[in-house]
């Protein structure tokens, strides 16, 4: 009986390890019995670990794409806003309207000429389609006088670019942008302003913005 009860075991540990019973004497290099039975019990362990491990990378897997699709709706809303920021300088300065979309197209254009990276490309088109939004600071009488401003409107004109940064500076992601868009008027001969910056001094960004093709001041 007792013999009976162990061969189906050995029969049981023959299929889990694949080994053949023949009911001969153990060789040199084979296992004993409680070597097979320990041997199973292993791999039915790392079986078991590797199913588990499966499962916590399916829901890892699925987390990660949840955080994605949100971090996408994150981002297209606040280009989003961003739009909306711009078009509200438009409607506030008629003589702006279109001109934030004509500047963003050429500077996207010139940068993608340049081979700059596609996130600085993506970076250039939203810094220049909001360069110009310090204007929202100046007074709708000077933004949309039809003659010829005098030295001190051209001088609160001026202030723009520093109004417009000032204004983005608390948004953390535009950071970088902050400059290209603080130095918009600056000249390459140190004549532009806010600071007289001169040659590769003035923030690439700020060159590539092309604001005297397609220029309100
Ligand atoms: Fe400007």
């Amino acid at each position: 009986m007792k013999k009976t009860r162990l061969n189906r075991q050995q029969g049981q540990a023959a299929e889990l390890t694949g080994t053949a019973t023949t009911g001969q004497p153990f060789k040199e290099g084979e296992l004993a019995f409680p070597e097979i039975v320990a041997v199973a019990a292993a791999k039915e362990k790392l079986l078991l670990h590797i199913r588990e491990m499966e499962e916590l990378y399916k829901v890892l897997h699925k987390r990660v794409q949840e955080l994605d699709k949100a971090r996408r709706e994150h981002q297209d809303m606040f280009l989003a806003a961003m739009e909306t920021l711009a078009r509200t300088l438009e409607a506030k300065d008629g003589y702006t309207r279109g001109h934030s979309e004509r500047v963003s197209g050429y500077a996207v254009h010139l940068a993608s000429r340049l081979g700059l990276e596609k996130d600085t490309v993506e970076k250039l088109r939203l810094a220049a389609s909001l360069h110009d939004l310090g204007k929202i600071g100046i007074h709708d009488t000077i933004l949309n006088k039809a003659t010829p401003l005098t030295a001190t409107e051209f001088a609160l004109i001026k202030q723009h670019p520093d109004i417009g940064a000032r204004i983005l500076q608390p948004m953390a992601p535009l950071k970088e942008l902050l400059p290209w868009i603080r130095h918009h008027h600056e000249r390459y001969d140190g004549m532009g302003y806010p600071d007289g910056l001169r040659g590769e001094a003035i923030p690439l960004g700020a060159r590539i913005i092309p604001w005297p093709i397609v220029s309100t001041p």
